[in-house]
């Protein structure tokens, strides 16, 4: 389903080293296999995809159609982090690039408790003030500010407009099974709430109703997605040199010893944005500790080799990047023949629009292998729910076997504290009056 093209490496190390990489990736996936690594209390992600039944997507889709049913024409998602960038990744995906209403099967799913910015806020309630509301909170730890501030507002807006009782039965929680005070809330106010287990975390967690009762309040398919996921679980489950997850683990590892210390993500499809800020929460947030670790850059092709493509053919040679590769669109058009021929492209008539991506695609890998730039290419088929559920499992997969091989605890994340103590003490939190007079003679 999915193939690791390695080619792009060839000019920079040697089939040697490779094998001397895929040895440390056989480690790493032993490592995760075994159950014994740093982190290994966050390891439920690993054999999630072959536990999910039709029964547990019964419980979304019995969401789906309850609010189908109130026609509800408008669903805030509020989350961040984990709790946002799966479910986002998916929709933006698989969503219509343009047009609300072209091709959209269920309500619009906009996001929210992302950030901090008032006016997002204040525009996001113009928007309900004109739609059908419902709206899902999702919190593993039910106490992050961004969605708790969001939460609030959405909360407050909806019980004024269907009061009180309506409002239980058009907010759902998605948090942990007993802590936090969103499981508290929800609780209180009779909310349908779904669990995040304990030992998923929030970018290991799309697979769970983080990100699946959203993507199945947009309209896709979770099965397919789902199915996807667990073909992909018994793939990267293999200990072999063809696991693409152990391939990628090793080839990312080899490179980043190599000097290479920054990995971009390349698409040609706009609709993969999101997949790149999803990859990047996951790789940066499971590897970038301990004085270590590549940092996850992304760009969306050709748009940005008109911005981003300078630096990447001259700039500082410590790059790679890794291409996602999608081999068939979902659509077909070609470019038009014109008889004037004015602006000189009529030897492009006929061909299809993506014959002249895929020539970009292929032109910009040559020439940044040229200019010092390794290629790893990520394929696979094409763009739906069933290659995003194995995508997603693929990414994670490579993640753990990569973090163990590069001698971190991928599953932690002590290094996003740091700024929530700073900001609590500068909003006057109680507790931290200590840190604020601190902080307040440096401003
Ligand atoms: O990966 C993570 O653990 C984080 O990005 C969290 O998902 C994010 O901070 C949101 O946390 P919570 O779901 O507890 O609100």
């Amino acid at each position: 389903m999915i193939t690791i093209d390695r080619s792009g490496c060839s000019a920079f190390a040697s089939e040697a080293q490779y094998q001397q990489y895929i040895e440390k990736a056989f480690q790493g996936f032993d490592t995760l296999e075994s159950e014994k690594g740093a982190g290994n209390d966050f390891l439920g992600w690993n054999r999630l995809p072959s536990t999910i039944t039709s029964d547990i997507l019964a419980q979304y889709k019995e969401v789906v159609e309850r609010w189908n049913k109130k026609d509800v024409d408008l669903v805030v998602v509020i989350g961040i982090g984990g709790s946002y960038l799966g479910a986002k990744a998916a929709i933006a995906a698989l969503s219509h690039n343009f047009a609300l209403n072209i091709g959209q099967k269920g309500p619009q799913v906009v996001f929210a408790g992302n950030n901090l910015s008032e006016d997002y806020m204040a525009e996001l309630m113009d928007l309900m003030q004109i739609k059908n509301v419902a709206a899902v909170v999702i919190s593993k730890s039910g106490t992050t500010t961004e969605p708790a501030v969001a939460f609030r507002l959405v909360k407050q807006f909806i019980e004024q407009k269907y009061g009180v009782k309506e409002a239980a039965e058009r907010i759902v929680a998605v948090t942990d099974k007993a802590r936090g005070a969103l499981k508290t809330l929800s609780n209180a106010e009779g909310y349908t709430s779904f669990v995040i287990e304990d030992n998923i975390g929030g970018r290991y967690s799309v697979l769970t109703p983080v990100g699946l009762l959203p993507i199945a309040l947009a309209g896709f398919d979770i099965d397919k997605m789902v199915q996807g996921a667990q073909d992909m679980e018994k793939i990267c489950s293999q200990r072999s040199a063809e696991n693409p997850a152990i391939q990628y683990a090793a080839l990312r590892n080899m490179l980043y010893d190599a000097g290479k210390k920054t990995e971009i993500l390349v698409n040609y499809n706009p609709k993969l944005l999101y997949v790149s800020e999803w990859w990047k929460q996951l790789y940066g947030e499971s590897e970038g500790k301990d004085g270590k670790g590549i940092f996850p850059a992304s760009v969306s092709n050709t748009t940005d080799l008109h911005s981003m493509g300078q630096y990447i053919q001259q700039g500082e040679r410590t790059l790679f990047e890794t291409v996602l590769y999608v081999r068939k669109c979902n659509r077909s058009l070609a470019v038009p023949s014109d008889k004037e021929n004015l602006d000189g492209l009529n030897f492009l008539a006929g061909k299809r629009i993506e014959e002249c991506n895929t020539s970009a695609m292929l032109a910009t890998i040559m020439a940044h292998i040229d200019g010092g730039v390794p290629q790893i290419g990520i394929e696979f088929d094409t763009l739906d729910e069933y290659h995003l559920g194995g995508l997603f499992y693929f990414f994670e997969k490579a993640c753990g076997i990569s973090g163990y091989v590069l001698g971190v605890n991928p599953f932690n994340q002590p290094g996003v504290e740091a700024y929530k103590k700073n900001m609590f003490a500068l909003l006057g939190k109680p507790g931290y009056e200590e840190l604020a007079a601190e902080l307040k003679k440096r401003l």
